[in-house]
């Protein structure tokens, strides 16, 4: 399982690295990243929980 964030989409709420810690940080540039791409398998469900709560959509995990 893979996690991305589309920067251009991003607006910086801060959701996802405080849903899903593990996978996603907030950069020097105020969006998130995905520092963790290879989501394991413990973490699949944050994940999956923090694409869905992002406001813009901007999260994909498969
Ligand atoms: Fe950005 Fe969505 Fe996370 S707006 S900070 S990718 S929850």
């Amino acid at each position: 399982m893979k996690a991305q964030v589309d920067k251009d989409t991003c607006i910086g709420c801060g959701l996802c690295p405080s849903i899903c810690p593990e996978v996603f940080e907030m950069d020097d540039d105020g969006k998130a990243v995905a520092y963790n791409e290879d989501v394991l398998e413990g973490l699949s469900d944050s994940a999956k929980e923090a694409e869905e709560s992002c406001p813009v959509a901007a999260i994909i995990v498969e």
